[in-house]
């Protein structure tokens, strides 16, 4: 791949990386310690063209590359991944997956707005049964002629209750295990979904995380995505988009926490010295770095890889993989060589260390990534 950015790029980047300095940084540990949604942040967003960055134009999306997107993730996930994890799902989940196998009425009508940023979206994948194991969906889509009547329940659902449109995943033909699934894109306010409580999380505070229920929600016929049977594939296909956003993610937690610890390390004195002449600190720092630089490369390579119209899935679960298990292992880091500072919230970096987590976890944890990796070189 090129390494060397475009000038568009690089204007991206600067973009979000001042709004991230400017404005998300401002109220990020109030946001954390209330678990209060960043209304606010989010508009902003949408006016930066950030929540549909990666749709095409003529669907009213920003037209941007993966590359830019990835550059952009990490910025704001360098200050705020509750923000980030909003525009994660919105793109790459949501508008991605309407955009790259919905009708073209599906396009004017759902995915416009959520490409403008005036909606957000929610993927509805996992279940209480169906986490790591998507293939055992258990929430019913049953075909009633003109319409399909869903029941069940859907857990972890991010933007789950600010979100005004859901991508649902649901069973059609039982008999059929993952060849019965469908995809759908649901109104979230049709009569008979109702939400679970906030989840009180520990990290990525801020953004809203709930289960959601349907019983017997009317989803009209035009409202499936793809073919019948079709869901199971289109989930798959748009979590390998999604682990891009994720991995970016993470390497803007491990970013975010490598730049304090490196900055502290050179004012915070002992025995004498700015504890970054201490070995034992500057062996931390390089250790923390030389893995952030390989988690980039492997963010911006499965991007690459993506806006070339390569095959990408291994790639993004390399990224995912190593980005997520690198924002643990510096948010951890940088937590210790803060000392006792980094143990309270001020200093930032167990915030970090909080939100590192999360990206172990979600959009697959880092087993499911290595089982696709393995997968691939088993061949
Ligand atoms: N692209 C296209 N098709 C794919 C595919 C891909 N990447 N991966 C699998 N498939 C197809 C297979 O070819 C197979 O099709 P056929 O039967 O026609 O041959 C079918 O799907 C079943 O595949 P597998 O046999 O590999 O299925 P499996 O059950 O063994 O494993 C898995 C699949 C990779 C483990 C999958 O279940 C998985 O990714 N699990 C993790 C789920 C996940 O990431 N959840 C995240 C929730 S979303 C979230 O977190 C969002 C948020 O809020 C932030």
């Amino acid at each position: 791949m090129n390494f060397e950015f475009t000038e568009e790029q690089i204007m991206i980047r600067q973009s979000a990386r001042d709004y991230a300095q400017r404005e998300l940084i401002k109220d990020v540990l109030e946001r954390d310690a209330k678990a209060e949604f960043p209304t606010q942040h989010v508009k902003a967003l949408a006016e930066l063209g950030f929540l549909g960055m990666l749709v095409d134009t003529r669907y009213d999306g920003g037209g941007m590359d993966t590359v830019s997107y990835v550059l952009a993730m990490e910025e704001i996930s360098k200050i705020d991944s509750s923000v980030s994890v909003i525009m994660s799902v919105n793109n790459s989940l949501v508008c991605y997956g309407i955009e790259a196998f919905g009708t073209e009425e599906q396009k004017e009508k759902w995915l416009k707005p959520l490409a403008r940023g005036e909606k957000i979206g929610a993927f509805l994948l996992s279940e209480p049964e169906a986490g790591s194991d998507a293939t055992s969906q258990r929430t019913t889509a049953i075909d009633k002629g003109d319409h399909y009547l869903v029941n069940g329940v859907k857990n972890w659902i991010t933007n789950g209750n600010s979100a005004s449109t859901y991508v649902l995943i649901a069973q059609t033909h039982p008999d059929k295990s993952h060849k019965g699934i469908n995809a759908f894109v649901v109104d979230r306010h049709s009569p008979g979904i109702t939400l679970g409580p906030h989840e009180d999380k520990m990290g990525m505070r801020s953004s809203d995380t709930h289960s959601v229920m349907f019983t017997d929600v009317i989803v009209p016929k035009e409202n499936r995505i793809g073919e019948d049977g079709f869901g199971f594939k289109f989930a798959m296909k748009t979590l390998e988009g999604g682990r891009i956003g994720i991995a970016a993610q993470a390497l803007g937690i491990a970013q975010g926490a490598y730049e304090r610890a490196l900055q502290y390390a050179k004012e915070r004195k002992t025995f004498g010295t700015e504890i970054i002449n201490h070995q034992a600190i500057a062996f931390k720092l390089a250790e923390m770095h030389t893995r952030i630089e390989a988690a980039r490369y492997f963010c911006l390579n499965s991007a690459w890889l993506k806006d070339q119209g390569k095959p990408y899935g291994t790639a993004s679960a390399m990224a995912k993989y190593w980005a997520a298990e690198t924002a643990m292992y510096v948010t951890t880091e940088a937590v210790q060589i803060h000392g006792g500072y980094g143990y309270v919230k001020e200093y930032h970096v167990e915030r970090l260390m909080r939100e590192a987590k999360l990206t172990q976890i979600y959009e697959g944890t880092s087993e499911i990534q290595l089982m696709i990796i393995s997968r691939a070189i088993a061949g």
